[in-house]
């Protein structure tokens, strides 16, 4: 069945400096008019190349995002931006949770919980994201580990009646390692995502269920051929113009 939407999202992290995300947003930018009108793209740069990048997708239908935000609005964080500057400086989307944040920066269920709630008091759309680690997996327990990391960041929160809520699996072992999840696993684990986050956010409105984890063109049919699953995070094939254009591509035949 054809999707309505297909959720791409690009997640630069730390790949490209300042010259290089202009130099890909400006590319990118000049062939969002031929994108299908299904797609909703959105790309999530480094802090220091946000501002100019925001400009360039300001009038060309391409979504902006943070890649992590600080809860507090102003003050004394040295190094850290608030979602609050973030949505002053254009900013639609924020990563929340990602695996990086939580596995290399050791961020807490309880840290990830205070950034949701500050993506969201800021007027940003959250995109949360939630996995697995291997040994997590081996341990057959990662239903656990998912639900858990869903309810920590979401039972406390005010969710806006009918606002869609954003998800992001992304496995942590198939994170940049070319080792992507089978497609039918992933679409079982969405399904999961998508009840419980119904069950614990019932005002919710739609549950846009994205797979991240060694995304290409050549898999990305395959993932999108899934009911539970709406669109992709992209880490390393976003950040090249070639690679991105072609899961563009790609992602229209499903
Ligand atoms: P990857 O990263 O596509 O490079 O595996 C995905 C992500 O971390 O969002």
């Amino acid at each position: 069945m054809k999707k309505n939407a297909i959720y791409l999202f690009a997640n630069w992290k730390m790949y490209l400096d300042y010259d290089e995300s202009n130099i890909l947003a400006n590319a990118l930018a000049s062939e969002a008019k031929n994108f299908d009108k299904r797609i909703k793209m959105a790309i999530f740069p480094s802090a220091l190349s946000f501002y100019p990048v925001a400009q360039v997708f300001r009038d060309v239908g391409i979504g902006i995002g943070a890649q992590n935000v600080y809860w507090v609005d102003k003050g004394g964080y040295t190094g850290e931006v608030s979602a609050n500057m973030y949505k002053e400086a254009g900013c639609e989307y924020a990563l929340v949770g990602h695996s990086e944040r939580r596995h290399l920066f050791g961020e807490s269920l309880e840290e990830t919980e205070k950034k949701f709630e500050a993506v969201l008091a800021a007027g940003l759309t959250p995109v949360l994201c939630v996995g697995e680690t291997s040994a997590e997996k081996k341990n057959g327990i990662t239903e656990r580990v998912v639900k858990n990391q869903l309810e920590s960041a979401l039972k406390k929160i005010s969710w806006p009646k009918g606002k869609e809520i954003i998800i992001a699996y992304e496995p942590v072992w198939a994170i940049g390692t070319g080792d992507a999840c089978d497609p039918e696993e992933a679409q079982k684990i969405q399904e999961i995502i998508k009840e419980t986050v119904k069950k614990t956010v019932p005002k919710a409105g739609y549950v846009a269920a994205l797979y991240g984890g060694s995304v290409d063109g050549k898999n990305i049919g395959a993932f999108l051929a899934k009911s539970a699953i709406d669109g992709v995070l992209v880490g390393g094939a976003s950040a090249k113009l070639k690679s991105w254009l072609e899961i563009i591509k790609e992602s229209v035949k499903k």
